[in-house]
């Protein structure tokens, strides 16, 4: 059979698919630089609305641009009466998927759902990223069987949720810690949700079609799913010295060690560098949080040692799921809400994402090499 496709490598890995200004990976290197700036300059000392803005303007808001995003994105909090309904009829479902059915209503407010001009893309950027806490904090609720408690327009977005899902103000370090998280997190190159969003946006599809794929790419265990498995995993073994037989266990029966191991990295992650101060943080408060922490750094120790004896030459290092799970997990936050949590900060990347694909303005469309049989006769 004649062919014009040439092969690409499995999985597109090393393949660069698109050109862009948010964010760089090197994963060599281990350097995540996110508008320009490395992620340990920027996650921790740039707050979630502020980071927002740099992807979604190009720049660091001045104090009156970050005043005015924070406060339209304050007043968008509140959720349609529909959108409620939706996550009501979704009570038993993982919080992920409640999001992904939310989001595709929260087009519908929206003053030109099908726009993709500069201006309505930021219109649904700022509706989905203000939205997305209060429908994860509404779901978990909910399926407490307690009502939702209604957004406040005064707090952060980071506190406001923790607000609206434990019925009380945060401490202070807290909400920071969730805030440096959504800002670690916000936006990773071309990772496999993005690139999903990317595609969906190619086609002049609008922004909240792409996000609402792209909630469905994030949601696997091989991308966003993987915190919850690791806290498992850190109950499981529950002291250092069971770490090594439960480590060398899995491996024996053919599945993976979650929190380890990156199709870019093949250095540590430096999101788990910023996590890991994060968790530490929180662990001192608290000593409950402290010694899984503890526990934590034992294992992580461990896993790296027996994964380098059982996958030799692989470089299966950290990667930010690992001490995502234990930040969360110290918010009070439960393991099955843990990819959802991923998302509310993943959203204003994948925005920014869109943004940079409709003025872009060309459709993504790979070719596939046919392995199937030819010739074959109905009769
Ligand atoms: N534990 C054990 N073995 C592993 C792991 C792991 N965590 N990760 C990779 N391997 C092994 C594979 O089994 C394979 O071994 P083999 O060559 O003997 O068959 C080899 O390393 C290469 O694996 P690939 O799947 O080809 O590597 P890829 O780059 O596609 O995988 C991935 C990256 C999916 C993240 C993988 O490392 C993994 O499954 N990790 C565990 C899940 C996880 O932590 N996911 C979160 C990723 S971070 C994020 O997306 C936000």
């Amino acid at each position: 059979m004649s062919s014009n496709v040439t092969g690409a490598p499995r999985g597109l890995e090393g393949v660069v698919a698109a050109q862009t200004r948010l964010s760089h990976v090197d994963g060599k290197n281990g350097v995540l630089i996110v508008g320009g700036y490395t992620i340990e300059e920027f996650a921790g000392h740039v707050g979630f609305e502020a980071a927002a803005h740099l992807l979604w303007r190009g720049h660091l808001p001045d104090r009156a641009e970050l005043t005015k995003l924070s406060s339209q994105m304050a007043e968008l909090r509140e959720l349609p009466a529909l959108t409620l309904e939706v996550i009501r009829g979704a009570a038993a479902a993982p919080p992920i998927d409640a999001l992904r059915m939310a989001c595709a209503t929260l087009s519908l407010g929206l003053a030109d759902p099908n726009a993709i001009t500069p201006e309505a893309d930021l219109a649904a950027a700022m509706r989905l990223t203000a939205c997305f806490p209060t429908v994860v904090a509404a779901h978990a609720r909910i399926g407490r069987k307690q009502e939702p408690i209604r957004p406040r327009k005064d707090l952060p977005l980071a506190a406001n949720f923790l607000y609206m899902i434990h019925g009380k103000e945060p401490d202070p370090s807290a909400a920071q810690a969730l805030d440096t998280y959504w800002v670690t997190v916000m936006d990773h190159g071309m990772n496999a949700s993005t690139f999903t969003a990317r595609v969906i946006a190619s086609t002049r599809s609008d922004l909240v079609s792409a996000v609402t794929g792209a909630l469905g790419a994030l949601k696997g265990p091989l991308h966003g799913g993987a915190p919850g498995p690791v806290l498992d995993m850190l109950l499981e073994i529950g002291s250092a010295d069971h770490a090594e037989a439960w480590l060398r266990n899995e491996l024996s029966q053919g599945r993976r060690i979650m929190g380890f191991g990156h199709r870019v990295y093949k250095v540590r992650d430096p999101r788990a560098e910023v996590l890991s101060r994060a968790a530490e943080r929180l662990g001192k408060a608290q000593m409950e949080n402290r010694q899984l922490y503890d526990l934590a750094l034992q294992v992580e120790q461990t896993a790296l040692r027996v994964l380098a004896e059982a996958k030799p030459g692989r470089n299966l290092r950290t990667n930010v799921e690992f001490y995502t799970a234990l930040v969360l997990q110290a918010l009070g936050l439960d393991p099955r809400q843990f990819v959802a949590m991923f998302a509310c900060g993943r959203t204003a990347g994948w925005c920014a994402h869109v943004i940079e694909q409709h003025a872009e303005d060309h459709l993504i469309r790979p070719q596939s090499e046919y392995i199937g049989p030819v010739g074959l006769k109905i009769s």
